[in-house]
């Protein structure tokens, strides 16, 4: 188990943030690893597969490859699967699941094809074990097996992780919208927040929710491991040594930075809804970061910096702001006129991709007004906002200076960055400081096809 072809799948848009996360975690050289589309190859050790489950944070699983072939027809991949000797990784008391993605396969039907390979993996446990074979669980089952094909190659994968990875065992209360934590690490990684420095700036999500963004933020912070609250699959394959997995978790554990009760925080977060305030600090305090960060309750367009920035060299603030078909807006923008239509009035209007949307009900007056306020309130802030509507700064009358394409579960968005230059503040969107870095890292449509083979 020294040498494994591990794949780590992940949202498109985020290849290239998980590729360093993965180097810094295993601290092997760059060699070793592949970026993918939709995700990072590596060639490591079943040690280092168990560390990046529980440390990655940008991962939607860890995926140990155990078959490359060609193949033509379901009879190609039968025989693939009867050659993989999973009884080294499960036994037949494990239940199963075959998940299966396909990008331009010839074959008719996946859910045959699926069939197939799971026929195929108790065929062999039969021959090998004494006529035993897994059941199969497609709801919770021990041991997940992923398929992906192509025109003519099947790769078979065993998944050591079980539930995916944004599932970290905190976020037990949420609300409607919730953000997947992967992708609040991806907005992280990608404002550059945190570079593992000790001179963090102020970080600050004005509409939190259940708190994701900042959680995140936090554990990062205080070198919490991802995954330290949650369980793995790989705890049960034949391979698992205790020991190993004992004291990598120790090390983690030993290397969690306590904070001094005196140091004051500089995460914050703060929702109109005090249920949302609620939810999140109870997440908070299960994902042990309750007192790093300091949550409130409160309209977006009515709140005050958390703190001055003045002497901190600037602040960050990070949210996915509420949007018409994810969640209604609050606060004081909600009794606003409406300035256009709704998703009920408009029912030809497309449901995915990034695109000009039409707003909800006080939706546009409320981002007009959050622009407003950040410009006459947040100087020397900068803010990075997730959003569907790639026409958004222009609503806002803000100059992003820079874009990044993330897809928000089957929903292309964009994350801008907008800077509040402190002096330069005024009504006119010429005031504030003008896009120097504007680009589109990758095109849209290009990352619409990686989504599709996001396993
Ligand atoms: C898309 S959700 C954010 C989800 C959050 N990132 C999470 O992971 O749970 C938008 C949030 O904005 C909040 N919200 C709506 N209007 C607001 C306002 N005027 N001021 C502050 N928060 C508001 C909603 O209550 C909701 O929790």
């Amino acid at each position: 188990m020294n040498q494994l072809q591990l794949f780590l799948p992940c949202a498109a848009g985020v290849e290239d943030y998980l590729a360093p996360e993965v180097l810094r975690i295993t601290g092997l050289p760059p060699g070793c690893i592949t970026k993918q589309r939709g995700g990072v190859a590596v060639r490591t050790s079943l040690a280092q597969a168990m560390l990046l489950n529980l440390h990655s944070r940008l991962a939607q699983r860890v995926l140990v490859l155990l078959s490359y072939t060609e193949y033509r027809g379901e009879q190609d991949l039968y025989r693939a699967a009867s050659e993989v000797a999973w009884e080294r990784w499960f036994t037949p008391r494990e239940s199963i699941k075959v998940e299966i993605t396909a990008q331009h396969s010839p074959l008719t039907s996946l859910n045959f094809a699926a069939l197939k390979i799971k026929d195929a993996v108790c065929d062999r446990f039969r021959a090998v074990a004494h006529g035993v074979r897994p059941d199969v669980n497609t709801q919770w089952p021990d041991v997940r097996i992923y398929a992906h094909l192509t025109t003519d190659t099947c790769s078979l994968y065993i998944d050591t992780s079980g539930e995916p990875l944004f599932k970290r065992g905190w976020r037990e209360d949420k609300g409607d919208a919730p953000l997947k934590e992967t992708l609040a690490a991806a907005m992280l990684a990608a404002s550059g927040w945190f570079d593992g420095d000790a001179d963090l700036l102020p970080l600050y999500d004005p509409c939190c929710g259940s708190g994701t963004i900042v959680i995140e933020a936090a554990q990062m912070a205080c070198n919490i491991a991802a995954g330290s609250r949650r369980r793995f699959a790989f705890e049960k394959y034949v391979p698992f040594q205790k020991q190993v997995w004992d004291s990598i978790k120790k090390e983690a554990l030993d290397a969690e930075v306590v904070r001094s009760p005196e140091q004051k925080p500089i995460i914050f977060g703060s929702d109109v809804a005090h249920r949302m305030v609620d939810f999140a600090q109870r997440n908070a305090a299960r994902a042990g970061v309750a007192d790093v960060i300091e949550f409130r309750g409160g309209d977006a367009l009515q709140r005050l910096p958390p703190i001055d920035v003045s002497t901190t060299g600037g602040g960050v603030m990070v949210l996915n702001p509420p949007y018409g078909e994810r969640i209604d807006v609050g606060g004081v923008a909600k009794g606003a006129p409406r300035d256009a239509g709704s998703f009920e009035d408009e029912p030809n209007v497309p449901r995915f991709g990034a695109r000009e949307l039409p707003h909800t009900e006080g939706a546009g007056e409320f981002f007009n007004q959050l622009a407003s306020h950040w410009k006459k309130n947040y100087s020397g802030w900068t803010a990075w906002v997730l959003t569907p509507d790639l026409k958004l700064p222009g609503k806002m009358r803000l100059k992003e200076s820079r874009r990044v394409p993330m897809w928000n579960g089957p929903i292309e968005c964009r994350l801008f960055r907008f800077d509040m230059v402190a002096g330069k503040m005024g009504s006119d969107h010429r005031d504030v400081k003008s896009a120097s870095d504007h680009r589109d890292v990758k095109s849209g449509s290009d990352h619409r096809e990686q989504s599709d083979r996001v396993l």
